[in-house]
This record gives structure tokens, C-alpha cells and sequence, in this order.
């Protein structure tokens, strides 16, 4: 954990040491536990810190806990001032990731316990990935992706980042760097942390909203952006497994890893394994419209600061 003073607990801002909740409690018991990641970019030009989307994840998180039946459900009004008044609070003016948490917090509830519903938030720098070479080797994972009718992906529940961890940390201990899992019936489904995009002959194709993926922000950014800036939709359907060994460019995309270049799967370079063309126009657009460099969308970017 970074030196952030405060958190914020039932929204309101206390001491980061402050933020505790029951051992016994059922959000550590049984996981019942929601969240979602945002990211805010610090514009130095413009002295403003924007929040990527901000209505979109809180909109996520409440349909999060309303498939996890949770007794109450915080307005998106009553998330987002929370939020605000922490980064506020702390004062930070870099890059931010933003966690929100809401969770069971009966102490000693039972497994079927829906409140009393409590929100935590952390909010500490954390420094964009950014533009450039980096790029992931992955493995595709022989853990399959968790379904939609046993334990859902659609939602941020802290559970299904079991089913992520096992898959990342197999294809970590066999010498790759990040994964992809495939559903249970074998198409390509999602990273443990990110969705999947992939080009092929310039079209770039996306695993469908039934493929046991998150419904991610950034992915439905890119379905919106694509059309105006490349002239081009991105398709969304099945995706084969080999279908990723025969695309010339592919990467991640998510609020954590933004746009990230996958340079191998199960060690088939993609395309030339280098930073594709496509994947570095995507990054310049991302960047540039998360950060707030022109008006552009300036519907999808909440102002910390000044307003
Ligand atoms: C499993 C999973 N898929 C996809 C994503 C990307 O979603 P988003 O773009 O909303 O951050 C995330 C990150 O939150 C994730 O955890």
C-alpha cells in the first residue's frame, strides 16, 4: 500500500490506518465482495486530474451488487462524491488508480448475509503504463474461464479474481508474462485482467459480450472510438483459439492495463512480435482521450478539481 492519508470508509475520509473491517466478516469469509478500478490521469497543462468514465464503472458496480443481492445498492451520485472528496482530501496531483469496494460486513455473517453494505475506497498513485514497447508474452491458459452461469464474469465480484490468479500464476511459473483464458466450450474468452482485441487483415475482432468476459469500459471505449478515428468497427463474435496464432497484431485492453501489446501467444510471435501499427494509433488515441489533451469526448471525463 502506498502513503496515501486517507481513505474513505462509508463515505467519509479517515486515516488510511483507520480503514478496517471484522476478520470475521463476511466480505473475508465468503468474498461477498464487490469493486471496480478507474483510473484518474493527471493533466499537468491543464492543472486537472480526470477520472476515465467515471458513471460508466459506478453503474457496473451497482449492477454488480444487485447480482450479488446486496440489501442496498449506493446511488452512482452517492459513489462518485465519495471518490471526489477523497482524491480531494488527499490532494493528489498525479496519476491515480482508484479502488472502490462494496462489501458484506456483518461480523460473522452467514454466507447468504446481504448487509449492512459497506464502501471503502482507496485512491493512490499510480502511474499510467503509457505508450510504447512494452508488450506481453501469453500463454493460453489450460484453466478455463469461469461461466456465466456458475460464478459470472459480467460482474467485479472479488471471487472470480481467484480464477484470474490461478491462470496468471501457472503461465507466470512456465515462463510467461500474462494469459488468456479460453471458455469452457474452448473459444477465447478474456485476459485475467483485461479484454482481448485482435487484428486480422486490418479488421480488428473482439470475443462477444457471451464469451464469459467482463462487460469492460474500455472495451466498449474502443467499439465507440474506432469507427471515428480508423474508419472501421470492431467486430464482436466467437473467437477460435489458433485464430490467435494467425492475427497480425493483438492486445489487452482495460482500465489496468489500458492498451497493451501482446508480442507472443504460447510463444507464436504476433505478426512481426513487435508493436503492430494499429495497436500503436489505438495507444495515441487512448492516451490522448483519457488524459484530456483535447475536448474531444469531454463527456467521458469528470474533472477532480476545478470543473
Ligand atoms: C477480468 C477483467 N476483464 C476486463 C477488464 C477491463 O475492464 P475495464 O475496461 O472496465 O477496466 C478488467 C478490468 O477491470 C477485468 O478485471
Amino acid at each position: 500500500m502506498s502513503d496515501v492519508k486517507y481513505m474513505s470508509l462509508d463515505g467519509k475520509v479517515v486515516p488510511a490506518a483507520d480503514a478496517r473491517i471484522h476478520i470475521l466478516s463476511p466480505a473475508v469469509k465468503y468474498a461477498t465482495n464487490v469493486f471496480e478500478g478507474i483510473r484518474g490521469y493527471w493533466n499537468q497543462a491543464r492543472n486537472e486530474m480526470f477520472l476515465f468514465r467515471l458513471t460508466e464503472h459506478l453503474e457496473r458496480m451497482r449492477f454488480s451488487m444487485k447480482v450479488m443481492r446486496f440489501a442496498e445498492r449506493f446511488t452512482v451520485e452517492r459513489m462518485r462524491d465519495a471518490i471526489l472528496e477523497l482524491i480531494r482530501a488527499n490532494g493528489t496531483r498525479e496519476d491515480t488508480y482508484v479502488r472502490l469496494y462494496a462489501f458484506v460486513d456483518e461480523p460473522d455473517g452467514e454466507m447468504t448475509a446481504t448487509g449492512p453494505v459497506r464502501m471503502a475506497i482507496a485512491a493512490t498513485p499510480r502511474g499510467g503504463r503509457g505508450r510504447g514497447n512494452k508488450g506481453a508474452h501469453c500463454a493460453v491458459s489450460s484453466w478455463a474461464r469461469i461461466a456465466d452461469h456458475s460464478l459470472p464474469p459480467r460482474i467485479k465480484c472479488v471471487a472470480n479474481y481467484n480464477n484470474s490468479r490461478l491462470a496468471w500464476m501457472q503461465a507466470k511459473a512456465d515462463g510467461y508474462d500474462n494469459v488468456i483464458l479460453l471458455t469452457a466450450a474452448g473459444k477465447v474468452s478474456e485476459g485475467p485482467g483485461a479484454c482481448v482485441v485482435l487484428v486480422r487483415d486490418g479488421v480488428p475482432i473482439t470475443p462477444s459480450l457471451t464469451s464469459d468476459i467482463l462487460e469492460s469500459v474500455t472495451r466498449r471505449t474502443l467499439i465507440e472510438i474506432f469507427p471515428e478515428t480508423f474508419d472501421r468497427a470492431v467486430v464482436e463474435r466467437d473467437v477460435g483459439r489458433s485464430e490467435l496464432y494467425a492475427a497480425e497484431e493483438a492486445f489487452f485492453c482495460g482500465t489496468g492495463h489500458e492498451i497493451l501489446p501482446i508480442f507472443s501467444i504460447d510463444r507464436h510471435p504476433v505478426g512481426s512480435g513487435e508493436l503492430g501499427h494499429l495497436t500503436m494509433a489505438v495507444q495515441k488515441r487512448y492516451f490522448s482521450l483519457v488524459r484530456g489533451e483535447s475536448d474531444d469526448h469531454a463527456e467521458w471525463r469528470t474533472p477532480v478539481y476545478g470543473g
